[in-house]
């Protein structure tokens, strides 16, 4: 018989990438979407690839949501899958400060409902649950200069928190006697792609070089320049993603992994390497840094002399993580992930070619 996955967040980049991933590996998936008024988001679909695998009945939509678990129910009930994959989530780290009733409840409570019903419904399905680095967010850096499964979780923001109340809840009912809940956490240092929101600071980087180049805007508005993060593939990650629940199926051993590449750059690394796919051999410059070479308000790249990237404090974070790196040691060895399939280069250069094209085709 066809195998069948739930997917929450089916939607949103890794939604999107997954289920493309589990069709291949011939799965039917059932996608989770919340109600709007444009309840058949047919253009997004479009755009994610995913109408063709409707039209081929591998794929449908099920109208519903995380903080209705009598939508969830009826869902599983109907569709009794094997796996489930809860994606969806309040993901924008700095908007999440402003709305930390909503980020909580969906992020924890539910994350908590989907496991609820699966006990309820099918409590032989496995889970993954989606976690995040900034559950590392103030870990000390002298002790952990890199991250991995026993560095302790010491979340920084509203967002963080409520992925780290996700996970004490997860590991709550795995661990209860009465439950075993068979779900496994991954926790996805940044991942990014063509298909990755404009809020995100790639994407951000990424469309406004395509707009630079077309000659349609003249400056990029950026934060914290100094930020540094371990950014790979999202295609990459959600292959990590069912490779976790495999294993788990397959040994019975239910194991939390970390997933990121193991290389570290900065937001500035970043914005040169996006430049440098439109204008290979400009002459970059950074000025306005203060006397440790850390951006001020004052800081700006010139490309060819012209000024191309501002601080726009607006982007400044109260509660800013300035550095995650990931240690892929367990990941590599018990899921056999590649951390360097798709280097940081080669992404950024899809992603750069990927909106050149857009900004050309809308022009
Ligand atoms: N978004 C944004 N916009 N970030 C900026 C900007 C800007 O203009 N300027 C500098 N940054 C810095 C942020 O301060 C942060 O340090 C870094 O760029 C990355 O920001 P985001 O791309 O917004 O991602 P994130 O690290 O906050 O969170 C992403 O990764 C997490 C995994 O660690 C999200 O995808 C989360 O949902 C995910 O869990």
């Amino acid at each position: 018989m066809q195998k069948r996955a739930f997917v929450t967040g089916v939607t949103g980049q890794d939604g999107a990438y997954l289920t493309r991933l589990l069709v291949k590996l011939g799965y039917f998936v059932v996608g989770l979407v919340r109600c709007t008024s444009d309840y058949y988001p047919e253009g997004r679909l479009r755009l994610l690839e995913l109408r063709d695998y409707m039209a081929q009945g591998q794929f449908v939509l099920e109208l519903g949501n995380l903080l209705s678990p009598t939508s969830l129910h009826h869902i599983l009930e109907k569709y009794k899958p094997q796996m489930l994959f809860n994606l969806a989530a309040f993901t924008h780290v700095q908007f999440a400060e402003q709305m930390p009733e909503e980020v909580q409840a969906t992020n924890h409570y539910g994350a908590v409902n989907l496991l609820q019903a699966m006990l309820n419904v099918c409590p032989a399905c496995y889970m993954y649950q989606a976690l995040t680095s900034e559950l590392f967010g103030k870990a000390d850096l002298s002790q952990y200069p890199v991250q991995n499964e026993d560095t302790p979780f010491t979340p920084a923001g509203v967002y963080g928190k409520s992925k780290y109340d996700a996970y004490c809840a997860m590991r709550m009912f795995r661990a209860d006697p009465h439950f075993r809940a068979k779900v496994v956490c991954g926790i996805l240092f940044n991942h990014e792609s063509e298909i990755r929101g404009v809020q995100f600071v790639t994407r951000k980087i990424t469309r406004a070089v395509a707009m630079i180049l077309a000659g349609l805007q003249e400056c990029i508005e950026l934060g914290n320049v100094d930020a540094v993060r371990d950014w790979g593939y999202a295609p990459d990650y959600v292959w990590a993603m069912h490779a976790m629940v495999e294993r788990a199926r397959k040994t019975g051993e239910l194991r939390d992994y970390v997933i990121g590449t193991g290389e570290h750059r900065s937001v500035r690394e970043l914005v040169q390497t996006a430049f440098r796919v439109a204008y290979p051999t400009a002459k970059m410059v950074w000025e306005g840094d203060d006397a440790t070479g850390r951006c001020t308000e004052n800081t700006v790249l010139r490309v060819d002399g012209a000024v191309r990237v501002r601080i726009n404090p607006r982007f400044f974070r109260p509660k800013e993580v300035p550095y995650l790196c990931c240690d892929p040691t367990r990941a590599i060895q018990e899921l056999d992930w590649n951390p360097r399939q798709t280097s940081f280069e080669e992404m950024i250069r899809r992603m750069v070619e990927h909106d050149i094209a857009l900004v050309s085709a809308s022009a």
